[in-house]
């Protein structure tokens, strides 16, 4: 079993990185960014509350994240262990996780750090796309479809992009990153599970570099 926090800022490579961890060690990925764009397109109450905060670029409350989080981890699914995308993202975030796991008696095994450069951010951020079919992730420059305008994975032919993914948009992100993420990362630097990744290499070093962690925790 393994449990993981992916942490860095918009664009920084979490969801790709965690979706290739899902499918290479068969551990689930856990996006709150996706748990919340699929309740504000279900249209549900908290859909409702979160969407015109995403496309702000500020961050939903906390109280509406921990909760949505607390039920996904209780869920059988998550019981082969789990990869936290864009969880935890405050302060309080990161205390109420603590909190939990202890309830649950389970441990984080590694708390991963991609750094990357703001002007990279805006550019991966700003180029980004995804199959509306089965959601596989794209980059206009980076990761294109090896057949332009076909998904590599479902051969679908429409995409979309995320509303909160417009350049002015980014800054926002970036700066609620900076004030309210960035201060979590001392907490785990103190626990001792941090371990900082240059998140500027290509997507393959990069997860060449997360998978030596890895090695490293079973070693
Ligand atoms: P969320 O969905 O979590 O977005 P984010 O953190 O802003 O991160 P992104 O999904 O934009 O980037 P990523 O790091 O996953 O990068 P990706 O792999 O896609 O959150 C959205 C919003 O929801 C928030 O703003 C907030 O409002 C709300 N929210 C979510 N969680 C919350 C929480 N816990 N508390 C409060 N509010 C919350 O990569 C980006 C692009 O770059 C892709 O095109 C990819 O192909 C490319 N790429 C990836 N790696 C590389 C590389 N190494 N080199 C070159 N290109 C690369």
């Amino acid at each position: 079993m393994l449990n993981l926090i992916l942490l860095g800022p918009p664009g920084a490579g979490k969801g790709t990185q965690a979706k290739r961890l899902q499918d290479r060690y068969g551990i689930l990925q856990i996006s709150t960014g996706d748990m919340l764009r699929a309740e504000v397109a279900a249209g549900s109450e908290v859909g409702r509350e979160a969407k015109a905060v995403m496309e702000s670029g500020a961050l939903v409350s906390d109280d509406i994240i921990i909760r949505m989080l607390g039920n996904r981890i209780g869920q059988p699914d998550a019981a082969k262990g789990f990869i936290l995308d864009g969880f935890p993202r405050t302060v309080p975030q990161a205390q109420a996780l603590d909190r939990l796991l202890a309830g649950k008696g389970l441990k984080l095994d590694a708390v991963i750090e991609l750094r990357v450069d703001d002007a990279a951010l805006v550019e991966r951020i700003a180029g980004r796309f995804t199959c509306a079919r089965c959601g596989a992730g794209y980059h206009d420059s980076f990761k294109p479809p090896r057949v332009a305008g076909v998904c590599d994975v479902c051969g679908a032919t429409e995409f979309s992009r995320r509303a909160d993914d417009k350049r002015e948009t980014v800054h926002a992100r970036l700066d609620a990153y900076n004030r309210q993420t960035a201060p979590i990362l001392p907490h785990y630097a103190a626990q001792g599970s941090l371990r900082s990744l240059d998140g500027m290499a290509d997507i393959e070093a990069v997860a060449r570099q997360i998978d030596a962690v890895l090695d490293g925790l079973r070693a």
